[in-house]
C-alpha cells in the first residue's frame, strides 16, 4: 500500500493557493513548491539533512547587516544573480552586455574630470580607461555618465576596509562621447569566505575568486542603463568567476607600456596599462 501523504502532500499544498489575490504570486507560489517538494523527493531528504539547511539560512540571515548581505552573495554564487540578469535585461544585439552588480555600488561618488585618477592613492600599478560612449548605430552620445569602481591592488573594496571611499568616481562624455579615467589595473579577488556561503563553496570544492575587473554602470537619457563589468584579458579565473559574471564581449585587453607619457598627456614615471572599451546603449 502506497503512503497516502507523501504522495498527494504536493497536490494538498498547492490546493491551498486558491485564496490568493495576486495571480502573480500564485504562479510563482506554485513553482516554488512544485520545485521545492521535487527536490526533497529525488533526494529522500534526511531530517538531519533538513536542519542543516534550516541553519544554514539561518546563519545566512545573521551574517547580513548594513555592510554585508550574504542572501545576495548567495544568490550570486548559485548563478541566480545572472540568471535573473539575463531575463531581464535581453540587450539587442550590438549593445553592450550587464553583469552581476555585485554588493560594493554605492550611489553619489565623487563627480571627476576626464582622466581625473580613482586610485589615487591606492596601492597597484597604474592603468588608464578610456573609450567613447555610442548609440547602436554608432553615434555618439554626449552628456552619457559613467559611475566606476573597483577594489585596490590587493582585491579589496573601501567597504571591506571600513575607510574612507576609494577607487570610485562618475565621468560624464563629452561632445564626442568620449570618457576616460585613471585607476590602478584590476587584480582578482576572493568574494567573502568567512560566512555561511564561504563554507558552502568549500563543501562544494569551489574556489571563492572572481577575475579581474572595472565595474561600470553606464547611463544616458532615452537610453537603457547597463550596469556591467571590464574584465582583465588574460585573468587566470576568466572561466571559473565565482558568480557566472564574465561575458566575452567584456572581456578587455589591458597593454602593458613602460614609463613615459600616458593617454592624459602626463607623464608617468611608472610602467602604466591602457585599457579601452566603447560602450554601446540600446534606446530606451
Ligand atoms: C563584485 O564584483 O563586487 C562582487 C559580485 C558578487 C559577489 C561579490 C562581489
Ligand atoms: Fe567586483
Amino acid at each position: 500500500m502506497g503512503n497516502a501523504i507523501e504522495e498527494n502532500l504536493t497536490e494538498a499544498v498547492l490546493a491551498r493557493l486558491t485564496g490568493a489575490k495576486d495571480p502573480r504570486f500564485r504562479q510563482i507560489m506554485t513553482s516554488v513548491i512544485t520545485h521545492l517538494h521535487a527536490v526533497i523527493r529525488e533526494t529522500e531528504l534526511t531530517e538531519e539533512e533538513w536542519f542543516t539547511a534550516i541553519q544554514f539560512l539561518t546563519s545566512t540571515g545573521k551574517k547580513c547587516d548594513q555592510r554585508r548581505q550574504e542572501y545576495i552573495l548567495l544568490s550570486d554564487t548559485l548563478g541566480v544573480s545572472m540568471l535573473v540578469d539575463s531575463i531581464n535585461h535581453r540587450m539587442p544585439a550590438g549593445a553592450t552586455q550587464a553583469t552581476v552588480l555585485g554588493p560594493f555600488y554605492v550611489s553619489g561618488a565623487k563627480e571627476m574630470p576626464m582622466w581625473a585618477d580613482i586610485g589615487e592613492g591606492v596601492a597597484g600599478e597604474p592603468a588608464y580607461v578610456c573609450g567613447q560612449v555610442l548609440d547602436l548605430s554608432g553615434t555618439p552620445i554626449a552628456g552619457a555618465m559613467l559611475d566606476v569602481w573597483q577594489t585596490d591592488g590587493e582585491g579589496f573594496y573601501d567597504a571591506q576596509r571600513g575607510n574612507e571611499p576609494y577607487a570610485r568616481g562618475r565621468f560624464t562624455t563629452g561632445a564626442d562621447g568620449r570618457y576616460g579615467f585613471k585607476t590602478i589595473k584590476p587584480v582578482s579577488y576572493p568574494v567573502p569566505t568567512d560566512g555561511p556561503v564561504g563554507r558552502m563553496l568549500l563543501g562544494m570544492g569551489r574556489h571563492p575568486y572572481r577575475p579581474a575587473h572595472v565595474h561600470v554602470i553606464v547611463t544616458a537619457p532615452d537610453y537603457e542603463r547597463v550596469a556591467t563589468h571590464l574584465f582583465v584579458e588574460g585573468d587566470k579565473y576568466l572561466d571559473s568567476d565565482a558568480v557566472f559574471g564574465v561575458k566575452p564581449s567584456l572581456i578587455v585587453d589591458f597593454e602593458q607600456h613602460a614609463a613615459g607619457t600616458a593617454p592624459d598627456g602626463r607623464h608617468c614615471d611608472t610602467p602604466y596599462w591602457t585599457a579601452g572599451f566603447d560602450f554601446r546603449l540600446a534606446r530606451s
